[in-house]
């Protein structure tokens, strides 16, 4: 799809046999996806508070932190304020940034037609509704999301965004909050607080329920707060080595596993 190609409004919430999925996504589906969110309570009333109070907000950080998950969580705690929903609009697999604008209405369900240009009619679709547009993965086409957001804001004072990204979109009026990894026990802390840590919350929620060897030991929570500190607290990190550890169980477990 080419960025100048343009949609038409009349068709915008039925979706033809072979279009794309119209993604507005359900408060219920996305309360099942981010259910399990671990350790994010604080972050997510933070951001569900800015969210409701600014028009641009974007959550920031690292890949693989939780920037989406904590976006999906957010917006199921902010869905009551947007009686026409949440609509989340996945740019992770776009190549370019001139088919951002044609990628978000396309997305959002909006059909091709001869008319208008992508921006007005995405304008003239979001000036009738009360929703918030979550722009995941924004960060390799940044400055043309930047463009999009700064453009629809500044004719929607209704609309609100929520977008993810590695780094901000650098826009007026945006709020940023940078999203840190789960927090790690310290190399001197205790077993009740390592295993209190999210970090380890998350490792043993992963591996724990693939694994015949119990958690509940001081050397394998002892283990489970060593690999947590050494990868950081990155929550895909600790989804990989949960996956590895309870792949190598054995030798892990076994006396003598050397992590140095
Ligand atoms: N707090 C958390 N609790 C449970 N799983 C998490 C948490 N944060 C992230 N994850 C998981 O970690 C992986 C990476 O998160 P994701 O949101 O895709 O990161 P990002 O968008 O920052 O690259 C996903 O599988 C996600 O479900
Ligand atoms: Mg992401």
């Amino acid at each position: 799809m080419r960025a100048w190609e343009t949609f038409n409004l009349a068709a915008s919430d039925e979706r033809a046999p072979g279009q794309p999925e119209v993604r507005r996504v359900s408060p219920q589906t996305i309360a099942v996806r981010s259910r399990r969110l671990v350790g994010r309570d604080r972050e997510i009333a933070d951001v569900a508070e800015s969210v409701a109070s600014v028009s641009i907000m974007t959550v920031t950080g690292p890949g693989g932190v939780g920037k989406a998950a904590l976006a999906l969580a957010v917006a199921a705690e902010s869905s009551a304020l947007f009686p026409d929903g949440v609509f989340v609009v996945w740019l992770a697999a776009l190549r370019s940034a001139d088919l951002v604008v044609g990628e978000v209405a396309a997305q959002v369900g909006l059909q091709r037609s001869g008319g208008e240009s992508n921006v007005d009619a995405l304008t003239r679709w979001l000036a009738d509704r009360d929703l918030l547009l979550v722009l995941d993965n924004c960060e390799h086409v940044m400055s043309a999301v930047a463009q999009l957001v700064e453009e629809l804001t500044a004719r929607l004072p209704r609309l609100h965004v929520l977008a993810t990204s590695r780094e901000p979109l650098w826009v007026m009026d945006e709020q940023n909050h940078r999203l840190a990894p789960l927090t790690v026990a310290g190399t001197d802390a205790g077993r009740a607080e390592i295993d209190a840590c999210p970090a380890v919350r998350l490792f043993r929620e992963r591996a724990g329920a693939r694994m015949h060897t119990s958690l509940d030991t001081d050397r394998a929570v002892g283990l489970m707060g060593e690999i947590c500190r050494r990868i950081d607290g990155l929550p895909l990190a600790l989804e990989l080595a949960a996956a590895m550890v309870a792949e190598l169980e054995p030798a892990v477990f076994a006396g003598g596993f050397d992590l140095a």
